[in-house]
């Protein structure tokens, strides 16, 4: 670094930790805000020097204008892409056992709903129910740890493999265990009590009750889920059921969450114009009047292109709703054991452009700022002055490179707070 430059700017007062990141070609949405798709600007720069205080990205400056001296850290990138780092705005994390068996049983001409009557999310409940806590939390630390490898450096867990008021209590636990714990990775739970129908409950409405009664206020008390999540379909909760549970959830204060039209099309709708969304995930069978309520309320839609891939569906139809809306979605994994087996959102990106021709800008996009937002998180998802430094540095040439170069981590190295991390 040219210690004589005259140019350099003096950052005046700071005591703090000082980082600079110098010769980074900064690659990010411009803006924090919830813009339509079309309108977010793309910042495309190079030989920038990422300048960071504590864990706050403090300026964006040419490189030879970079602050010096002992007092601040400097990490030299030479020209790579840095990027935001991404969020995983949709996964199910904790989880024990396989269900391999069903995958390629599935590839041969099985159906998901059919494998939902015998195996399916209850298969993976009895696996779950019958590991132990340090086992549940150590896989799901493995997996944090590759969410991180992978660029996320937040990412959502949703119980829902418990399916009993003790169990789903574990669960959250569990995975609170793991936020505590956990470094690099900003671990966001979500309450999934309505995953699936347990298959030793009393009835349906037994069930439904002890999560209204009993759960969803333990949650709230112990503070162990900053979301309620409900999976509406055919084979799991009715659009009355949904309606009963998120009343129970909104009057407790929870942020709320859907998986929505992900085997088909329902009348969900009437949950969007009632309650206050702040994501709705899937979206395979969405019709364009469901996405116009969505927009109208600020609601993020989520993407799982891996999901409807696995599924044999097709999220085009969906995307090109969106574009004619002029809105916005974000994407996610969905990692899960049954339906997406993937912890890569890089893999999520191939798929998505390969498969359903989403363009690359756009997922990029969407699985930083609009990933972000689909978890109310303001502070990450662009590199622009007053974000937290959580910045990945990659090893391809430019953002054309995504998708295109496949079945590799592009990740060379994952910053959180302003520090180094993998
Ligand atoms: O997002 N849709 C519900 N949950 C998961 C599947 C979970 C499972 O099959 O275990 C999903 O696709
Ligand atoms: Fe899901």
């Amino acid at each position: 670094m040219n210690n004589n430059n005259n140019n350099n700017k003096t950052y005046k007062g700071i005591s703090s930790k000082k980082t600079v990141i110098l010769g980074a070609h900064v690659v990010s949405p411009s803006v924090m805000e919830l813009l339509p798709m079309e309108d977010m600007p793309l910042l495309d720069k190079r030989d920038q020097a990422i300048v960071i205080e504590e864990d706050v990205i403090k300026d964006i400056i040419p490189s030879s204008e970079a602050p010096f001296g002992e007092e601040w850290e400097v990490y030299d990138v030479r020209g790579a892409v840095v990027i935001p780092a991404l969020t995983e705005c949709h996964t199910h994390a904790i989880f024990a056992g396989d269900r391999a068996a069903e995958f390629h049983a599935r590839i041969q001409g099985e159906t998901y709903h059919d494998q939902q009557k015998k195996g399916g999310i209850n298969a993976t409940v009895s696996a779950t129910r019958d590991a132990t806590d340090e086992a549940l939390l150590s896989s799901l630390k493995r997996w944090l740890e590759v969410f991180l490898g992978q660029g996320a450096t937040a990412v959502e867990v949703k119980s829902g493999y418990g399916l009993s008021h003790d169990q789903e209590i574990r669960l959250l636990r569990i995975i609170n265990r793991a936020k505590a714990e956990g470094h690099g990775v900003e671990v966001l739970p979500t309450y999934l009590g309505a995953h699936a129908v347990p298959r030793d409950a009393k009835s349906r409405e037994d069930y439904i009750e002890e999560m209204i009664i009993k759960t969803l206020p333990m949650v709230k008390h112990e503070n162990l889920a900053e979301f309620v999540d409900v999976f509406v379909a055919s084979v799991a909760y009715s659009v009355e059921e949904a309606d009963i549970i998120y009343n129970a959830a909104h009057k407790l204060g929870f942020k709320l969450k859907a998986h929505l039209w992900e085997l088909e099309h329902d009348n969900s709708r009437e949950l969007l114009e009632k309650y206050p969304f702040v994501s709705v995930d899937h979206l395979e069978f969405a019709q364009k009047e469901d996405l116009e309520v969505a927009f109208a309320h600020g609601t993020v839609p989520v993407l799982l292109p891996l999901t409807a891939w696995h599924l044999g569906y097709n999220i085009r139809r969906t995307y090109e709703v969106i574009k004619e809306l002029k809105g916005y979605f974000a994407i996610s994994t969905d990692f899960n054991p049954g339906t997406s087996f993937s912890p890569s959102l890089w893999q999520a990106f191939t798929v998505a452009h390969i498969e359903f021709g989403l363009p690359i800008e756009e997922l990029f996009f969407a699985s930083t700022v609009y990933a972000a937002k689909a978890l109310r998180l303001n502070d990450i998802g662009a590199i622009v002055p007053g974000s937290k430094a959580d910045l990945v540095v990659l090893n391809v040439p430019s953002l054309d490179w995504l998708g295109y170069l496949h079945g590799i981590n592009p990740v060379d190295m994952v910053f959180k707070n302003g520090s180094p991390v993998q």
